[in-house]
């Protein structure tokens, strides 16, 4: 066929490519094998089909590499009524997710390589997207021992976190700092202090004041950003700052990369779309940690992806049920899902014309990549052949609940959205569309 020698499978044609790298973003085909894209084609190039498994025709879609989500919660081993590796990952799927980042909160704490040869077994025997699993920090994320670090990347461990909590004790933090460092993984940090107020699920601002609540001030954020960089600066290593929400930490941020310090962060879609309004009458829904925060905060958060300060957008899809949710305020878990709403709704950014389409594909696929240094996410030829196919709609419509996830605790249904995902492509496969599910 001209192509090499890889036999090509699949070809996806007449769809509006979107390469978070520019060079091949316009109409397009897609010619794909099982381990990787064989070719990128004009939109009129002819193509023998012959010898194919599957055209897929992808009219009035647009065609992103699969996102990478770096920070999820599966609940998988020990809270299995929340989520499982299962629904969890037919979940990201259904929201264009081919990578997903395990937080190893569960029961057991992932932080032994049993528990990360469990779930990387059980998420290779779906054949769905693939989970990246981030072992604990310290022995049951209790903020006092560290990990084996070296044992659990071994298991496949891609980096460490107690998310869910800071790392209190700096001494701690900042050995794990070093010894990730000198692995050459990744540390993420979920900044936010208990002693400073952190923690409640709501901002200490009006809406909290409204309720009669107490809520946690940027300060409790804020403090820990601090704190991490300057232990940064001294320790080096690389650090991840996940789910920024304040526009305090920012600044830290901005320091910490013009000095070149080896300093990622990500952003929430839940940050970026809404704000502390969103817990009025004492919606449990978008209660989370770190708080929804002031518009002030938000419209920072904005500018900063803009800006290009920002290097991923990450979901925290972070399930629980219902009955658990339906409960006093102070007392409902914190955590919203996130999978399958994250690109409908962020893409109501671009339709108000706030973030370019390519930015937005970036943030959520080769953004996310590089904290890693994983390579091959993208559109070109030999980019990995794992692909979302997004049907825009011209008219609007409210955001269905999701259908995967066992979490109902999406804040985002009922917004207006104009896309919906077609189908999934994994490993140069149609492994899900929108009309039939998977086993498609
Ligand atoms: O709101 C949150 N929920 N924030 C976190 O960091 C943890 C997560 C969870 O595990 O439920």
């Amino acid at each position: 066929m001209g192509y090499g020698r890889k036999r090509a499978v699949l070809l996806i044609r007449n769809g509006y490519l979107v390469d978070p790298e520019g060079g091949h973003t316009g109409p397009g085909q897609l010619l794909m094998a099982k381990d990787r894209v064989v070719a990128v084609l004009g939109p009129n190039e002819p193509v023998n089909t012959a010898m194919l498994k599957q055209t897929l025709d992808a009219e009035g879609c647009l065609v992103t590499p699969a996102f990478l989500d770096l920070h999820a919660h599966l609940r998988e081993p020990g809270f299995e009524h929340k989520e499982d590796v299962a629904s969890g990952l037919k979940s990201a799927v259904a929201g264009g997710f081919g990578y997903v980042c395990a937080m190893p909160n569960t029961y057991p704490v992932n932080d032994n390589p049993i528990v990360t040869d469990y779930l990387l077994q059980k998420a290779k025997a779906l054949g769905l997207s693939e989970l990246l699993p981030v072992g604990a920090t310290t022995l049951s994320q209790n903020g006092e021992r560290l990990t084996d670090f070296h044992a659990l990347l071994k298991a496949g461990c891609v980096g460490f976190s107690d998310d869910g909590r800071s790392i209190d004790d700096p001494l701690v933090f900042q050995d794990a700092l070093i010894y990730t460092g000198q692995l050459d993984t990744v540390l993420f940090e979920h900044a936010e202090s208990k002693r400073l107020g952190g923690y409640r699920g709501i901002h200490a601002g009006i809406v909290a004041a409204s309720l009669g609540l107490e809520g946690s001030s940027a300060l409790s954020e804020t403090a820990v950003v601090a704190r991490d960089v300057e232990i940064l600066r001294h320790a080096k290593g690389r650090l991840h700052l996940t789910h920024i929400s304040a526009k305090g930490s920012l600044s830290y941020v901005r320091t910490a990369k013009e000095e070149g310090l080896g300093l990622s962060v990500d952003l929430t879609p839940h940050h970026l779309l809404l704000t502390e309004e969103a817990l009025a009458g004492f919606n449990t829904t978008p209660k989370v940690n770190p708080p929804l925060r002031t518009e002030e905060n938000r419209l920072a958060l904005l500018h900063a992806l803009k800006e290009g300060l920002i290097d991923a957008i990450a979901t925290d899809h972070a399930p629980h049920t219902q009955r658990e949710k339906d409960t006093y305020f102070e007392d409902a878990p914190p955590g919203v899902i996130g999978f399958e709403s994250a690109f409908p709704a962020l893409y109501g950014l671009v339709e108000k014309g706030e973030l370019g389409l390519e930015k937005l594909v970036s943030l959520l696929s080769i953004g996310p990549a590089g904290v890693f240094g994983i390579k091959g996410i993208g559109l070109k030829q030999g980019s990995l052949p794992n692909l979302g196919v997004w049907r825009v709609f011209k008219e609007p419509f409210p955001l269905p609940p999701p259908r995967y996830s066992k979490g109902k605790n999406c804040p985002f249904v009922g917004i207006e959205t104009k896309v919906k995902l077609q189908a999934f492509i994994a490993d140069g496969r149609v492994v899900y569309e929108y009309e039939r599910g998977f086993g498609a």
